[in-house]
């Protein structure tokens, strides 16, 4: 564990062109050359983040967050979506990522939120912290992210979704709408 790590919550409309920066090249290095080099998301802007910092003042980790209304087999659900979690290459297996994912935890206490929902094609660092594989059918905002622009709507199943439980509300199978685009 890193010794006095500093977890900040940011809006996203406050992030300045320094941290933007920083998030930028975190974000370059960690998804290597699938992420856009010139903006600190990928499709669309996530409502705020969780940043990771050491005692120097460095950005070492960061995580983004969407809350939104999904419809759930015809049922409406609150979702808080993770985004893009990475951590700096130097500072992996020291526990951060799973530092980011129980504050996020923390942060889900009392909130009007029924689940957390991501996307992973490695399980293993979710499933450590309480998260489970779901199968349903997504029915998705398609966004061209090179241009970014709408390309239609996706319809399929995603072996990639994961989620956990938050509220009462129990998950079920069939269709999950996200209302927006998929992140
Ligand atoms: C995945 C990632 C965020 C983990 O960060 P971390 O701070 O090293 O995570 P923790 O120390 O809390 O937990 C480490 C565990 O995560 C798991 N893990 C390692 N790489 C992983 C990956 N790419 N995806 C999911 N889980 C992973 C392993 O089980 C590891 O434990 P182990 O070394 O004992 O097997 C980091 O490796 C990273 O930034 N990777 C590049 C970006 C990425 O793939 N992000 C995930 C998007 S879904």
């Amino acid at each position: 564990m890193i010794k006095n790590l500093k977890i900040k919550k940011v809006l996203e409309c406050e992030i300045d062109n320094e941290l933007t920066e920083n998030i930028q090249e975190l974000l370059t290095v960690s998804f290597q050359d699938i992420y856009p080099n010139n903006r600190i998301y990928f499709k669309q802007v996530p409502h705020f983040r969780f940043l990771a910092f050491n005692e120097e003042k460095h950005l070492l980790a960061q995580v983004g967050l969407d809350y939104r209304v999904m419809n759930l087999s015809g049922k409406l659900i609150k979702v808080l979506g993770i985004i893009d979690l990475c951590v700096s290459r130097e500072s992996r297996t020291k526990g951060i990522a799973s530092l980011l994912l129980s504050e996020i935890d923390k942060y889900c206490v009392k909130k009007d939120i029924d689940f957390l929902l991501l996307f992973a094609d490695n399980k293993t660092l979710y499933l450590k912290n309480g998260y489970k594989s779901v199968k349903n059918k997504c029915k998705w905002l398609k966004i061209e992210d090179r241009n970014q622009t709408i390309l239609g709507i996706g319809y399929e199943e995603k072996s990639e979704l994961m989620i956990k439980k938050i509220g009462m509300n129990e998950w079920t199978e069939g269709d999950l709408d996200f209302l927006g685009y998929l992140y």
